[in-house]
């Protein structure tokens, strides 16, 4: 056993910023070169040591269950080709992982999404990933870098953040915080606003898409009330836990892309065509 065993992906969402295309396809299997932004997400977490995958999902977005099916008839016709090597790409998941998928049935947030995996999390920290927002590092994962802060803070959960120009704040949830003692990349938070204007702003510190959340989380997510728009933050929920001191910011090092834009979603194909084309 690690210290984070599951790991929860929360989508469930219907990307409209992608229509017409995310009618048919989820927004989490639009590929980055050949690679959906799902199986980015699971290899993230597959590299901390994760096995267990959680899909917080709805029921129009089957084709991400399927894709971490076998597909026998693909599997025969290419059979001892040199396309084989192709598919195990996506196989090797299969024979490592468990795939677990819950419905969410109304688009209530992204905290109502995460509460609807509690019944296949068990009582333990866990890890969140967005898989809209990918992230790369030359060196360890963002989720391996705050594996290793929640090592140390067992007790907290950890919220990855990036500086975004004053004029984006309106899109993230947004921290204030003290560095930890010792620290140049690590904040206590006081206080976390969600989407406010850039005059509400109490940083430029936005929480982009990575949680380690200690499971009390789902008492604290079950007392958070809905906000102007109906949805349940988990920013709101993450405040609570914050007022004790027990919310961690980390800078994590590294780039991401904002692939729930398409802006960012052809800037990351871009880089990595870049790279490996
Ligand atoms: P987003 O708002 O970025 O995703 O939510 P979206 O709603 O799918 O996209 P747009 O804005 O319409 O283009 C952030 C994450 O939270 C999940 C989404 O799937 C995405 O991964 N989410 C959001 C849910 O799972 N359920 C919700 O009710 C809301």
């Amino acid at each position: 056993m690690g210290i984070i065993n599951k790991c929860l992906f929360p989508v469930a969402g219907y990307g409209t910023r992608f229509l017409p295309v995310t009618k048919a396809i989820p927004k989490e299997m639009l590929p980055i070169l050949t690679k959906p932004l799902i199986q980015y997400g699971v290899e993230e977490a597959m590299n901390v040591g994760i096995f267990s995958m959680i899909m917080v999902t709805n029921k129009y977005k089957k084709a991400i269950e399927n894709y971490f099916k076998p597909h026998t008839d693909i599997e025969k016709s290419i059979k001892n080709t040199t396309k084989e090597a192709l598919l195990d790409e996506i196989n090797y998941l299969g024979e490592w992982c468990n795939f677990a998928y819950i419905e969410q049935q109304e688009m209530l947030g992204l905290g109502h999404a995460i509460y609807i995996g509690k019944p296949l999390i068990g009582n333990e920290a866990f890890a969140v990933i967005l898989p809209d927002d990918l992230c790369t590092n030359d060196g360890d994962t963002v989720l391996l870098q705050m594996t290793k802060l929640y090592e140390q803070n067992p007790d907290c959960c950890i919220v990855a953040i990036e500086e975004v120009m004053g004029s984006e704040v309106d899109k993230y949830g947004v921290i204030d915080g003290e560095l930890l003692k010792g620290s140049s990349n690590a904040y206590r938070v006081h206080n976390m606003v969600e989407k406010p204007t850039p005059a509400e702003a109490p940083s430029n510190l936005a929480i982009i898409g990575r949680y380690i959340l200690t499971h009390d989380i789902f008492v604290a997510l079950e007392r958070t009330k809905p906000d102007k728009n109906g949805e349940i933050q988990i920013t709101d929920a993450l405040m609570t836990l914050a007022k004790a001191g027990r919310v961690i910011a980390y800078k994590f090092q590294g780039i991401r892309f904002d692939c729930g834009s398409v802006k960012g979603f052809v800037e990351a194909n871009n880089v990595f065509a870049k790279e490996q084309l």
